[in-house]
């Protein structure tokens, strides 16, 4: 018998120690922590995380949501004092979402100089404004009665067009309040070129727009309509919000926005949707943000409550997910626990 056949496996492969057998060992790569540490291509950094936060109109204390556990409808000085703990941590930007007293069929309250977003802004556009980016969420569904994210039709259809003058002057207000960067989440076609026109036509052209633009109609944002009080009162967001099934669709929306003059974009959810992440990584040359969602959240705390997973090791293993993705930026509520951990 030859050497060469006694060191070749009954499928024809060399054998470990035979002549031939594979040179290239992954595993050498992976033998400690330091050389893991070393050839890891994904990493983790506070420069990378956003936290989104909510503030109520007219609350004494913090309220915490239940299916959101750590999470808080924040009153104006508890979200004063979280976003300095945040910053501290080193988040590189927090976005807002107002949850006002009074709410309207045409969400008055959104772009309303006295509003609460807009109180909330000046409060942190002063207090951390320096040191992290102060965004806005830009949408109508938490200040209309009815819950949709744009003004209705008489017959109840909500308005694309007369939805984008509605974005237009929350922008303007949102800006005039001190927000660097307004993030519109209603999917309404056109409301990019829309807001960066009101933007522009009222001397807020370094005001940069962060666009969702692909926005699932996902059953993941269950908690978050508990956190703003935002479910729609009848109906779903079907008609404006994207299809699950559709990733070409997404390319679409974003290459619109961008047309339209979108600064940097944003999918969301995030974990379902990675493959959506990495195909606009892939092809468009501004930041992309993906955001992981209440549903997301919601999911990780509820079974590591239960001791059924490693709450920190899945959290960790998320984001970094998310990050090798293709995501430059992560909008996450755990965004000031793991700045602190990095
Ligand atoms: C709409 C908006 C939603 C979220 C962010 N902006 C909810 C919705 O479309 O119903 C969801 C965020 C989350 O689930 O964490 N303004």
């Amino acid at each position: 018998m030859s050497a060469g056949t006694a060191g070749a496996s009954p499928g024809g492969f060399p054998r470990p120690g035979f002549p031939g057998f594979p040179a290239v060992r992954p595993r050498r790569l992976r033998r400690t922590p330091t050389l893991r540490r070393l050839t890891a291509e994904t990493r983790l950094a506070a420069a990378d995380l956003v936290l989104p936060m909510f503030v109520k109109e007219g609350l004494a204390d913090p309220v915490p949501i239940a299916s959101m556990p750590g999470v808080v409808q924040h009153t104006r000085d508890s979200l004063r004092k979280a976003a300095h703990e945040a910053v501290e941590a080193g988040v590189a930007g927090v976005i807002l979402f107002g949850i006002p007293a009074v709410k309207d069929a045409r969400g008055t309250a959104a772009d309303d100089p006295a509003g609460v977003v807009q109180v909330a802004l000046r409060d942190l556009t002063a207090d951390v404004g320096d040191a992290t980016v102060v965004m806005s969420d830009l949408c109508l569904d938490e200040y209309t009665d009815h819950g949709h994210c744009g003004v209705l039709t008489p017959a109840g259809e909500v308005d694309n067009d007369a939805t984008l003058q509605r974005y237009g002057a929350i922008a303007v207000a949102q800006a005039a309040a001190g927000a660097q960067v307004v993030a519109p989440s209603g999917m309404m076609d056109g409301q990019v070129g829309a807001i960066r026109a009101a933007l522009n036509g009222a001397g807020f052209d370094q005001v940069a727009i962060l666009a969702y633009s692909v926005k699932y109609a996902s059953a993941f944002y269950g908690p978050f309509r508990e956190a703003a009080e935002c479910a729609p009162q009848f109906g779903d967001r079907a008609a404006y919000q994207m299809n699950p099934a559709n990733g070409v669709e997404a390319l679409r929306e974003v290459l619109l926005d961008i047309a339209e003059g979108a600064d940097a974009v944003l999918v969301k959810p995030a974990m379902s949707y990675l493959d959506v992440v990495r195909r606009i990584a892939d092809t468009v040359d501004v930041p992309v943000a993906a955001y992981q969602v209440s549903g997301e959240y919601a999911m990780v705390e509820a079974a590591a409550a239960r001791g059924w997973i490693d709450r920190e090791r899945v959290i960790a293993e998320t984001l970094t997910s998310i990050r090798r993705a293709g995501a430059d930026i992560v909008l996450t509520y755990w965004a000031a626990e793991v700045a602190r951990r990095l």
